[in-house]
């Protein structure tokens, strides 16, 4: 089956973040020239997704404002002869059809995903978490996967090798390695305690899910920090059927920490068509004077 649909929850309260995400969802916050969110709808075109199907929550409109048409700047561009300008937002409303479903209860990120039973309905999806971007050289991550499950047809995780310090704020996949970047899950434990696992394999957001994980969510108790966790139901669908992890090509930021924040600034700069070369002659001058 054809994978058409991503989830993308944006819910979350960014707490991370504050006070800077006190009025602004934090998914707003630029990186270069453009906010987070649009770095992960980028992603999801590039790799031949149909719609977008966003988790919100109350104070997160300002994300669907942007990708919708906004006619008053539309007029006013025009109006002044902006016309690049003008192409550039309406660019942003033609991405992508996207679907908006409120989160009724902040109960986890597990029960974000369900809140989009009906929309997805009983086919495979994406799952993209806003705070991790991903910059790769070749395909874009979900493409990468995708493609893997062209061939398996089953769930599959994104993953990351991670430090034994680090393994504790990550979901964690044991499992059994299959060939160079592809894993058959084995056991999945959200953010295990230090000495747990001797795995070093993190689960980062992005995520192909077969339907099956809904009615799982839908009777998923309370787990980690007493909310409902996606890696429990992802434990329990891969108890059921094969589930694979994933170390895909690029490198990863956590865009929702002010440190990954930073770092993903500087490279995306980097990266920058026009401001790159300048934005690169800077960093070295400032990196010789430290
Ligand atoms: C979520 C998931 C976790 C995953 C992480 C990746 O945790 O629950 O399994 O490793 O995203 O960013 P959060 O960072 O939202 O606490």
């Amino acid at each position: 089956m054809k994978v058409r649909k991503a989830v993308i929850p944006v819910a979350g309260l960014g707490t991370r973040f504050l006070p800077a995400s006190k009025a602004i969802p934090k998914e707003m916050l630029t990186i270069v020239d453009r906010p987070t969110i649009q770095y992960i709808v980028e992603e999801v075109v590039a790799s031949g997704i149909e719609v977008i199907i966003f988790i919100t929550s109350e104070g997160k409109s300002a994300i669907e404002n942007h990708f919708d048409y906004d006619f008053e700047l539309d007029t006013l561009l025009r109006q002044k002869n902006k016309l690049d300008l003008c192409e550039e937002v309406c660019h942003i409303s033609n991405l992508i059809d996207i679907i908006s479903v409120r989160q009724k209860k902040p109960l986890g990120l597990g029960h974000a995903i369900w809140s989009a039973r009906n929309v997805v309905g009983n086919e495979p999806f994406l799952v993209l978490l806003g705070d991790d971007l991903v910059l790769s050289d070749n395909l874009p991550c979900s493409q990468q996967m995708l493609n893997l499950f062209e061939e398996v047809q089953e769930s599959i995780v994104a993953i990351q090798q991670v430090t034994p310090e680090e393994a504790s704020q990550y979901g964690i996949v044991e499992g059994e390695k299959l060939r160079e970047g592809v894993y058959q899950v084995k056991r999945m434990v959200e953010k295990p305690p230090p000495g747990t696992t001797d795995s070093d394999l993190a689960i980062i957001g992005r995520y192909i899910l077969q339907p099956e994980i809904f009615d799982i969510l839908g009777k998923t108790t309370p787990g980690h920090g007493g909310e409902i966790q996606l890696t429990d139901a992802l434990q329990a669908l891969a108890k059921r059927r094969s589930m694979y992890a994933y170390q895909f090509e690029g490198t990863r930021f956590d865009a929702g920490d002010k440190l990954g924040y930073l770092k993903a600034i500087v490279a995306f700069a980097l990266r920058h068509p026009s401001l790159g070369d300048d934005f690169a002659g800077h960093l070295k001058k400032v990196c010789a004077s430290l």
